[in-house]
């Protein structure tokens, strides 16, 4: 076990680093630092165990301290550090982009290559307008996106995305020609459902409004988390899903799904467009691709779009878009070993043999104080709190410290508690995770 790390800091010592997404002046006053990490445990800098169940942020798939990994990226950093990705190519990003389609949904075999979620949508945005574009579709400008989606920080990211918080600094700077299809979240219908929950897939007539509203010819993409994270856990609703994919290909519009979280096994399958039966043209991951180890996302796109663009003078460059460090070597040398533990420990698929015992352990805390909802899918949790008039988000913030002072670390957004354990985790610490969640909600 890793021994803790003496060290502590003073209140100045902290003000350098200004924490993103953070209650900074909170955090500084009683600091949460982890100091290491190994299979499902983080250590605090004091060298108490915690118990990691959201997989750091949603990545850390595999679970803490994956040797292969790390010497995966040490080799790779001793052979070659950095190439240019524009005009040169090296071997992983060859290796990787080929990992990666052969667990893809069938027909999304091309994948653009960036450096975290928000890279990614802004990347899927831009591809699904220049294809448009491409295929003489110009005046398809629009993009629509889903109240309370999240899709990372950017401007397009934040402009399709659906939470206020994330919007309202910038809502004069929003990219133009956007709209929103209404959340899905529904607690007097589909309160304590498990799974996809049973009402609600009409919703998604919506885009049938909107279509008839702007017409076709103005819009270019649709973009949703088939399963919405960030926001709290939103579960699609039966046949919801199914129902966007057809309006989408009635009108000639490009469906995109943000599987930034729910990509590499979060669900059961490899990607959620195989767990819920429906193929997107575009797909923008992140996250597990590897294993939290080292920034990298992923665009995975269709044959068709692809093939758009491979069109006038052969030396011309089809899209004039990248990154410095698009398929950084070490990057891609974690993704590749992070793709083969997946492939050899059988996670891609794991979360199916433990969703229902996790669903059942879940739902045990119906009832409990101030519940009002529980909400699940794969390895995925949501619970959420009444809240407090007046104090939105205090109560799963108590949850969430006390949690953590009892050893286990979760996520917290609103009142909406959000767990995501590594796939690598085992029934006794699923019954941790919510033996600690009840001692900590009988407590409020
Ligand atoms: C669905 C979704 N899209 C995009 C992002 C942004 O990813 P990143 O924080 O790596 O930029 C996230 C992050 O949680 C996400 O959940």
């Amino acid at each position: 076990m890793p021994t803790a790390t003496p060290e502590s800091f003073t209140r100045s010592e902290l003000e350098a680093y200004w924490m993103p997404f953070t209650a900074n002046r909170q955090f500084k006053s009683k600091p949460r630092i982890l100091a290491k990490a190994s299979g499902m445990y983080y250590w605090t800098q004091d060298g108490r165990q915690i118990l990691d169940a959201v997989a750091g942020l949603w990545c850390v798939n595999a679970g803490h301290g994956r040797k292969e990994i790390a010497q995966a990226v040490a080799a790779q950093l001793e052979t070659m550090d950095y190439a240019p990705p524009f005009q040169m190519g090296h071997p992983p990003a060859f290796e990787l982009a080929n990992a990666v389609v052969k667990i893809a949904p069938a027909g999304l075999d091309h994948v653009f290559f960036t450096n975290s979620g928000s890279e990614s949508v802004e990347t899927a945005l831009k591809i699904a307008l220049a294809y448009q574009r491409v295929r003489g579709e110009a005046t398809r400008t629009k993009l629509i996106g889903r109240e309370r989606g999240y899709h990372g920080v950017g401007f397009g990211g934040i402009s399709v995305g659906g939470i206020s918080p994330n919007r309202k600094m910038w809502s004069a700077t929003m990219i133009p020609g956007v709209d929103h299809l209404s959340h899905t979240h529904d607690l007097a219908k589909n309160a304590f459902s498990r799974g996809e929950p049973a009402h609600g897939a009409n919703l998604a007539e919506e885009l049938e409004r909107l279509v008839t509203l702007h017409d076709a010819s103005t819009i270019a993409a649709v973009i949703v988390e088939p399963i919405a994270g960030s926001t709290g856990v939103l579960i699609p609703p039966q046949g919801y899903l199914k129902r966007i994919r057809e309006i989408c290909d009635k009108h000639g519009i490009v469906l995109i799904f943000d599987e930034v979280i729910t990509g590499f096994g979060r669900t059961g399958s490899a990607f959620a467009a195989q767990e819920f039966g429906v193929t997107p043209d575009i797909i923008t991951a992140a996250k597990g691709l590897t294993n939290g180890c080292v920034p990298m996302g992923a665009v995975l796109v269709k044959k068709a779009i692809y093939e758009a663009f491979m069109q006038g003078p052969e030396g011309a460059i089809e899209l004039f878009h990248g990154y410095t460090y698009s398929a950084h070597p070490t990057a891609c040398a974690a993704g590749l070993a992070t793709l083969a533990i997946y492939e050899r420990e059988g996670l891609l698929t794991r979360a199916k043999t433990l969703a229902r015992y996790w669903e059942d352990a879940a739902h045990s805390l119906q009832g409990f104080p101030h519940v009002i909802d529980i909400r699940n899918y794969g390895l995925i949790l949501g619970l959420e709190l009444e809240s407090i008039p007046g104090k939105v988000g205090s109560r799963a913030f108590e949850v969430y410290s006390k949690c953590f002072e009892r050893g286990l670390l979760t996520r917290q957004t609103g009142d909406i508690l959000a767990l995501s354990p590594p796939l690598i985790i085992e029934r006794p610490q699923i019954d941790q995770i919510f033996t600690t969640l009840a001692e900590v909600l009988k407590g409020l």
